[in-house]
């Protein structure tokens, strides 16, 4: 038999996967870190999800590492990570619930349905004035697949579109913007800011002061990127100054968010536990297989990370 299958994930407990690699690819060695992974020379493959500092590198006979995300920052920050192919899933179905969670909170804010929620608790039938899709600006930060999915669908709806990347790009009914002289004339124009950048060593703490100030007042902020894009006093201190008019924030600096934290309590920070895309096995098994095959037969792989872009 080739070599084990290691899945390295302390969040879930891998047996969807090997069910589905078993399925696709015969009979498989699969180990899993919950398990115990055994003589871990036999491992050639990994799995991994935010894997502990230099527990690739011990991995003597590792040939692929695939990102079980499709952001590859948990691995990069492994500064023993091995000098082996990196592969990051492409999982459609994790592309579908991010920009569901980006639609959801867009739509949320533009429809008011806080102010709604507080009126029903009051028993107040009371209207409030309405903002045209038209005129409600939407910015999405990145355009990989995710940032093009979620792009597209707000479009799709009516509102005006912009996406900024670190490249340019372009993408149907979408305005894109590029690089750092792009990105101030990309915040004038967006009152709901989402962002699904890869966390890079250039992205790290792009949401400060100096973004939120160039956002027009009021602008709504959806973060389902990374944690390590916002420099968290500068947001509070702008949702304080009424700046910023309110956040949905999935992602944070240190997770689980620390129970002092103050996006706990803040009126206007909504949280959610690193939930607006769950690899799916089902949907993201396939370009694994795909890869497992080819790595095994000599053949270029697909989704390959570049560790000096960092993703
Ligand atoms: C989730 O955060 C991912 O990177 O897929």
């Amino acid at each position: 038999m080739a070599g084990a299958i290691a899945y390295i994930s302390r969040d879930t407990d891998g047996l969807a996967w090997n069910k589905l690699l078993a399925e696709g690819l015969g009979p498989i060695d699969f180990r899993t870190l919950r398990a115990g992974l055994g003589n871990t020379d036999d491992i050639e493959i990994a799995l991994a999800w935010k894997p502990t500092p230099g527990l690739l590198a011990s991995f003597r006979n590792l040939k692929m590492i695939v990102s079980l995300g499709m952001g590859v920052d948990h691995l990069l920050a492994d500064d023993k990570l091995p000098d082996v192919a990196i592969t990051r899933i492409m999982d459609e179905g994790l592309v579908g619930q991010m920009s569901e969670y980006a639609l959801y909170w867009g739509l949320w804010h533009h429809r008011d349905i806080e102010k709604y929620a507080a009126s029903q608790r009051a028993q107040q039938w009371k209207p409030e004035e309405f903002v045209d899709t038209i005129h409600r600006r939407i910015g999405v930060m990145g355009l990989g697949t995710i940032g093009q999915d979620t792009a597209r669908k707000f479009a799709a709806l009516g509102f005006p579109t912009a996406g900024w990347s670190r490249t340019a790009k372009t993408l149907p009914g979408v305005e894109t913007f590029h690089g750092a002289d792009g990105l101030p004339k990309f915040l004038a124009r967006t009152d709901i800011l989402v962002n699904v950048l890869p966390l890079t060593r250039e992205t790290r703490g792009i949401m400060d002061k100096t973004l939120f100030a160039a956002l027009p007042k009021g602008c709504f902020v959806i973060n389902m990127g990374r944690g390590g894009h916002v420099v968290d006093d500068d947001l509070l201190a702008a949702l304080d100054s009424g700046h910023i008019g309110g956040a949905a924030l999935d992602v944070f600096n240190v997770e689980p968010l620390p129970p002092e934290h103050r996006y706990w309590t803040h009126p206007r920070v909504h949280i959610t536990p690193h939930m607006a895309g769950y690899t799916n096995p089902r949907t993201a098994s396939p370009g694994v297989i795909d890869n497992i095959k080819a790595l095994r037969a000599g053949q270029p792989l697909k989704n390959t990370v570049d560790a000096k872009t960092g993703y």
